[in-house]
């Protein structure tokens, strides 16, 4: 049985999704964040806290699990500016305990989300897994510091993991049964499609004097269900043994600027956008983009979806969002 923590959130949901179909999968979410609807009712699911070792404890006595997924983490950079310590508590100290239940439990493999949050600001084009980490803000700097311990526990305790790190996650499941549906939302994507839909006045353009073609930030979007592939490919390799200790990126290895991306909105969607150039936002890299090589040649994951699929998809959500 394969454990996913934070399986109701946005990515793990997607992920629960594709596995149910191969394994037997238990879902710990305590839902702060999450959507108990978004999980897949092939899937156990267990209402609990990562932070509390009672209830993570009651898992590994009640399921024999084989490996584990951990996505249950605070992920907005702004907060994690203003309010460090929520970070480093949930996404690191809440994590040290689900890696001392495993360690007690025998159980050794461990699929890690983490993130293009851990580079910083790069000073390359495109980004692979031997760009330096420097992060510029706590939730970075958690993901990292869990990063480290992970290899610690390799030389200590044989652990096996895969550390993902993400780009720029978006898109829904291709049925629109899952989504994606924050409170409150930040992200791009889903605000841009929320103003087309008239649940927005308007959107605002952080920043239009970066240092890019068109003054607007560049990132890497990459489809969820092509992120939800790459843990089950990775997955396999722990499963098959192939991988003991590894980290991979996940982008398309093609960036979009802000205003290219809401140009590809009103394309997809045939409706125009009420636009705005505001102010920066705090801690925004202007350019993150991801090589992938890596995992293509060790595993032969590669991106499948563009980013008009990625809209198309998210629009299908918007438009009838049940969550
Ligand atoms: N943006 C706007 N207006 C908005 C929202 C976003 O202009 O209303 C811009 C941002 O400034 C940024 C780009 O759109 O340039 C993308 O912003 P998102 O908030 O969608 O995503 P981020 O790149 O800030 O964040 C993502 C993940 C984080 C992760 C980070 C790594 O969501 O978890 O990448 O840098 F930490």
């Amino acid at each position: 049985m394969i454990l996913v923590v934070g399986g109701a959130g946005y990515i793990g949901s997607h992920v629960v999704k594709e596995l149910v179909e191969t394994e037997d999968v238990v879902v710990l979410d305590n839902l702060s964040t999450g959507h108990r609807a978004a999980v897949d009712s092939r899937a156990i699911f267990v209402k609990g806290d990562l932070g509390n070792v009672d209830d993570v404890l009651m898992v590994f006595r009640s399921y024999p699990i084989k490996a584990v997924m951990h996505f249950a983490a605070y992920s907005l950079v702004g907060e994690s500016v203003v309010d460090p310590l929520k970070y480093y508590q949930n996404n690191m100290a809440s994590t040290i305990t689900l890696l001392k239940v495993m360690m007690r439990f025998k159980v050794k493999r461990f699929i890690f989300s983490s993130t293009a949050a851990t580079y910083g600001i790069p000073d390359v084009e495109l980004i692979d897994e031997t760009s330096a980490t420097m992060p510029i803000n706590p939730y970075g700097r958690s993901k990292l510091m869990v990063e480290q311990v992970l290899a610690d526990l390799a030389t200590s305790d044989g652990l096996n993991y895969v550390i993902l790190r993400y780009f720029n996650a978006a898109g829904a499941h291709e049925s629109s049964s899952i989504g994606e549906s924050h409170d409150p939302e930040t992200h791009l994507i889903p605000i841009i499609l929320q103003q087309l839909l008239g649940q927005r006045e308007k959107i605002s353009i952080y920043g239009a004097d970066y240092d890019t073609p068109d003054g607007t930030c560049i990132r890497d979007y990459i489809h969820v269900t092509d992120l939800a592939n790459a843990h089950i490919l990775a997955l396999k390799a722990l499963l098959t043994g192939k991988k003991g200790a590894e980290i991979y990126n996940l982008g398309n290895g093609l960036g979009f600027s802000v205003k290219e991306v809401i140009e590809t909105c009103e394309k997809v969607t045939g409706v125009k956008a009420n636009v705005e150039i505001a102010d920066r936002r705090a801690g925004d890299p202007a350019r993150l983009v991801a090589s992938s090589d890596k995992i293509f040649s060790e595993l032969g994951w590669k991106a499948e979806r563009n980013l008009e699929k990625i809209i198309a998809d998210s629009w299908k959500w918007h438009q009838k969002q049940q969550y």
